[in-house]
């Protein structure tokens, strides 16, 4: 099993321990990450990081560790891990206390951060695409916080796998907002289309890829509401995630979307992804985000 960090120590996966009052544990009281890691190098780790951040202000818990700390111990992991493409999976929560919703007077917040294994999308998903279905979207109203409290992602994510399917694309008061575990593109009579960052989504790190890559491209932008009427048109639908990275989507519940296969912008997105990855992770530091495509 991969070495892990948990609270100051690095240790192997199977011995890694909580205790059972850990606010992570009992009331889902943390936040997280999934940095992704191309041929040993973190993809965009600044805008992991301050996404971290942002996540750990709204809940109002101090970040444990300086940047430089987190820094440190993602590239100690990353060194470790038996994968060159891997993704580091980041923890924090409010740690041990007596069980009592309210914030205990002095947390001692739990720091635990992982690597795993980082699939990129294989040769049959990126020619055929995968399927996607719909549903309410029911979460709370803080999507754009990234907390371990996943339940109501959770729940949603299974809808589609028990459809056999690989995404929930959410819609609430007739619009979209994303995915279970992912932002949501349409190509729209031309326009790269997607809702704007607000309080209802993850403001995602591959999002703000997709969209410097559209200007490196020259392809028309729209940030703007899609309609469940404009979703179920839209001749092409992609996800993007650190995990999928940018994954079409070819049909949606049970139809096909567009004419059924990934369409000429997914290929033009995908080709101009796979080439931005490999050119910034020529750079020998590991923070690419000086790294525009
Ligand atoms: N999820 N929206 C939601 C709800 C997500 O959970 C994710 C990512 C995204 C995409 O964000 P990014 O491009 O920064 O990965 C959007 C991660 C991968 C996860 O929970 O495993």
């Amino acid at each position: 099993m991969p070495t892990v960090y948990l609270n100051g120590a690095y240790m192997d996966l199977s011995e890694a321990r909580v205790p059972v009052l850990d606010r992570g544990f009992i009331f889902g009281d943390g936040v997280y990450e999934v940095v992704p890691v191309y041929s040993r190098r973190p993809f965009r780790l600044d805008e992991h990081l301050s996404r971290l951040q942002h996540s750990l202000d709204s809940i109002r818990l101090t970040n444990p560790l300086t940047v430089d700390r987190w820094r440190e111990h993602i590239h100690a992991l990353i060194r470790q891990a038996p994968w060159e493409d891997q993704g580091i999976y980041l923890h924090v929560t409010r740690g041990p206390a007596p069980r009592d919703h309210a914030f205990p007077a002095h947390p001692e917040p739990t720091v635990f951060m992982m690597p795993m294994a980082l699939p990129s999308p294989g040769p049959d998903v990126l020619a055929h695409g995968v399927a996607a279905v719909t549903a309410q979207d029911n979460r709370w109203l803080r999507g754009d916080i990234k907390a371990t409290s996943q339940l109501a992602n959770v729940l949603l994510r299974q809808l589609s796998v028990d459809a056999g399917c690989a995404e929930t694309l959410l819609l609430r008061d007739g619009q979209l907002t994303e995915g279970s575990a992912s932002n949501i593109f349409a190509v729209i009579q031309g326009e790269l289309t997607t809702p704007p960052k607000s309080h209802l989504i993850l403001p995602g790190i591959t999002y703000d890829v997709v969209l410097e890559l559209a200007t490196s491209l020259d392809t028309p932008v729209r940030i703007r509401h899609v309609s469940e009427a404009e979703l179920r048109l839209a001749d092409e639908l992609w996800l993007t995630s650190s995990t999928k990275e940018i994954t079409p989507v070819t049909r949606l519940d049970g139809r096909p979307v567009g004419d059924g296969r990934p369409g000429p912008v997914f290929r033009a997105f995908h080709t101009a992804y796979q080439e931005y990855k490999r050119r910034a992770m020529r750079g020998l530091e590991g923070n690419t985000s000086e790294h525009t495509p």
